[in-house]
């Protein structure tokens, strides 16, 4: 490792450090460029953008990890190349190519190598690929250009305590919409859930709980991640919706509760009213990782799942095999990891 940089790995959170370098591509005339590493995190953008007018902007979270035999990995890029892809298909954004997406990840990475945080300090490096409109317009159309970037920021838990039950309460707004964007990872869902994020850590939770738009009465999302329940007789249980982001995290421990834990699976409604079905509960996705839920507080009933204090053991089952395939401890399936050196 060429250089070393003074961080207390251990404790970090999930806040923003300026990093050495990040990549950035510009769309023009109807093609990328080649695209580049700079050192500096500033965009210059015309005022007329419409990233900043009509929330043309769409991004993506993923990590890169130090694994046990010292290679630095990325978890399933592909994954997001191709989801950054649907969220532009869905705001008339032209798409970045997935090899394109994951060369400038694997660039970012091995030019910030020194951030990349040691195993077994329980921290990642966090990869923040973005995509927004820019180039001067004033009417309400796709723009005329497009930047995308990639930086990365080492990152601890994103909710505090990491792997420790937290507890979230459900939220009367709505994040997205029927038919509206929920499915695809674009900022204005993003500005739709600051107030009642900010409303639920008022009150002392880690986050809210969204329900369906249409009814109210089914769980979507908790906070950024996605929920999961085991039933009392171990079925793994993830709500479905065309409102909700279809979580990395959350098919990749589908696939791990089947198959590396021999746990039924479904996708389903899960009824906010029918909490009592789950033993234990969770939020998933790369930031969040997995986050056992604790309790829900739904109007006035506060309804705790295994304990408020206590990691349940499916749940722990489950991260202790999604992490240790991230940090190469556990065989990975087949395509999961990207060696990046
Ligand atoms: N749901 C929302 C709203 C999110 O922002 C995220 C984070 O990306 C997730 C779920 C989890 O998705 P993933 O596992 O792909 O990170
Ligand atoms: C992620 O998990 O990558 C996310 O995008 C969550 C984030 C909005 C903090």
């Amino acid at each position: 490792m060429s250089k070393t940089v003074d961080i207390d790995w251990s404790n970090l959170g999930f806040s923003y450090i300026k990093t050495d370098l990040r990549y950035v591509s510009i769309w023009k005339d109807g093609k990328w460029d080649d695209g580049k590493l700079t050192e500096d995190n500033r965009l210059y953008i015309s005022e007329a953008s419409t990233a900043i007018h009509y929330g043309q902007q769409c991004f993506e979270g993923l990590k890169a990890y130090r694994a046990k035999n010292g290679d630095i990995q990325l978890f399933r890029p592909d994954e997001n190349a191709k989801r950054m892809n649907s969220s532009a298909d869905r705001i008339l954004m032209p798409e970045v190519p997935v090899e394109k997406f994951i060369d400038a990840c694997m660039q970012v990475v091995k030019a910030n190598e020194h951030f990349v945080p040691p195993y077994g300090s329980g921290a990642s490096l966090y990869l923040r690929p973005f995509l927004i409109g820019v180039g001067d317009n004033l009417g309400v159309k796709t723009a005329p250009e497009f930047l995308f970037s990639v930086f990365c920021v080492p990152v601890g838990p994103y909710f505090k305590g990491g792997m420790t039950p937290v507890n979230f309460v459900v939220t009367d707004f709505d994040r997205a919409a029927p038919s509206g964007t929920g499915s695809a990872k674009v900022g204005g869902n993003y500005a739709a859930s600051l107030l009642a994020n900010k409303l639920a850590k008022k009150e002392g939770f880690a986050d809210c709980i969204y329900l369906d738009p249409e009814t109210h009465t089914k769980i979507e999302e908790v906070g950024a991640a996605n929920f999961f329940g085991i039933t009392h007789d171990d079925v793994f249980i993830t709500p479905t919706s065309d409102s909700i982001l279809p979580s990395i995290t959350k098919y990749s421990l589908l696939y791990v509760a089947k198959e590396y834990l021999g746990l039924k699976v479904e996708e389903r409604d899960v009824l906010v009213d029918n909490l009592s079905e789950f033993k234990e509960a969770g939020a998933c996705g790369t930031a969040a990782v997995i986050t056992p839920i604790g309790a829900i507080q739904y109007k006035d009933n506060l309804h705790v799942f295994h304990s408020e204090t206590e990691v349940a053991p499916i749940t722990k089952k489950l991260y202790d095999t999604l992490v240790g395939i991230q940090l190469g401890e556990v065989e990975a399936p087949k395509g999961w990891i990207y060696k990046v050196k």
